[in-house]
């Protein structure tokens, strides 16, 4: 509670080890403040949470199994880049061999390797989460907490972040993640979609879709859409008509051979229902 203000409210979820999950949700909807409930920063009102298996009261003592990578900047503006690997791994006790081949690995990993002398304050926004995720990963945690990671990272790296994450989950390790990117929700194995601190929806992203019931549609550019739009509605179609295109559900891909046999269209295009579409479906604002 902050303030009188409920940001989680009824929360109710359960994370298998070794999964990829993803918190999706509008800015406010109580992504960062779970994050933080998880890692004992917050302190709940009322409820209980258990993680890897502890009660959240004990979740310090949890800390060298987790990782957290915060939303805002949390590294050392003025220690180059190596210097803040180095500054992580000491605070979990890695050192020697080990620390020098952990911090190689990981600045590869997130391409920083030349520019490890660098000041981490003077690092673009995209590279700056980059060194972010290598220091969250020094340490090998089983539990990663990853607040919006990927965040002015260009589209190449990551990529190669989700390659990782998805080894990271193959090696029994938990990545949860709070993303607003469709695309990046669509690679976990379950996504969570919250709303004013509650659970509007979840499932894998295959579930999801099919929860929500979503029908492809037909978008057709046509040289009389008002007449063509009746013509369609005649023999039993959902038509729709907006700035000139007209839009049609459809059931099964077979149907469009039909469509094309009643109206001859300038150009067509199949939309399938998006992930997003389905999420905002399912809670209600579509
Ligand atoms: N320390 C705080 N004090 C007061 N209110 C807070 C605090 N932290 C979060 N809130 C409020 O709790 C609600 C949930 O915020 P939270 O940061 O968890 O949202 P979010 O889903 O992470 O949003 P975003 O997508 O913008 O990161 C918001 O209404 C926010 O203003
Ligand atoms: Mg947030």
């Amino acid at each position: 509670m902050f303030r009188g203000l409920r940001a989680l409210d009824g929360l109710t979820v359960r994370i298998p080890r070794g999964a990829t999950y993803c918190l999706l949700g509008p800015n406010g909807s109580g992504k960062t403040t779970f994050i933080r409930a998880i890692v004992g920063l917050i302190r709940l009102d009322g409820g209980d949470l258990h993680v890897l298996g502890e009660h959240v009261s004990s979740v310090r003592s949890l800390y060298p199994r987790i990782g957290y990578m915060t939303q805002h900047r949390a590294l050392y503006p003025d220690l180059t880049v190596q210097e803040n690997m180095e500054f992580f791994a000491g605070l979990y006790g890695i050192d020697g061999q080990r620390r020098k081949r952990r911090i190689a690995e990981l600045l590869e990993m997130v391409e920083l390797s030349d520019h490890r002398d660098r000041l981490a304050g003077a690092l673009s926004g995209g590279m700056y989460q980059r060194l972010s995720l290598a220091c969250t990963l020094i340490h090998e945690p089983e539990l990663l907490l990853l607040d919006e990671p990927t965040v002015g990272v260009d589209p190449a790296l990551r990529q190669s972040f989700w390659m990782y994450f998805d080894q990271l989950a193959s090696e029994g390790k938990t990545v949860i993640i709070s993303t607003h990117l469709m695309d990046e929700a669509e690679k976990c194995r379950i996504v969570g979609y919250m709303r004013s601190g509650r659970m509007a929806a979840e499932g894998s992203p295959d579930e999801i879709m099919q929860l929500a019931g979503l029908k492809p549609h037909l978008e057709l550019l046509l040289e009389d859409p008002e007449r063509d739009a009746s013509l369609l509605r005649s023999e039993g179609y959902e038509v729709e008509v907006s700035g000139g295109v007209v839009r049609i559900r459809i059931d099964k891909h077979a149907q469009i051979k039909e469509i094309l046999e009643i109206i001859s269209p300038l150009d067509m295009r199949l939309r399938e229902p998006s992930l997003e579409e389905a999420f905002l479906t399912l809670s209600g604002v579509a």
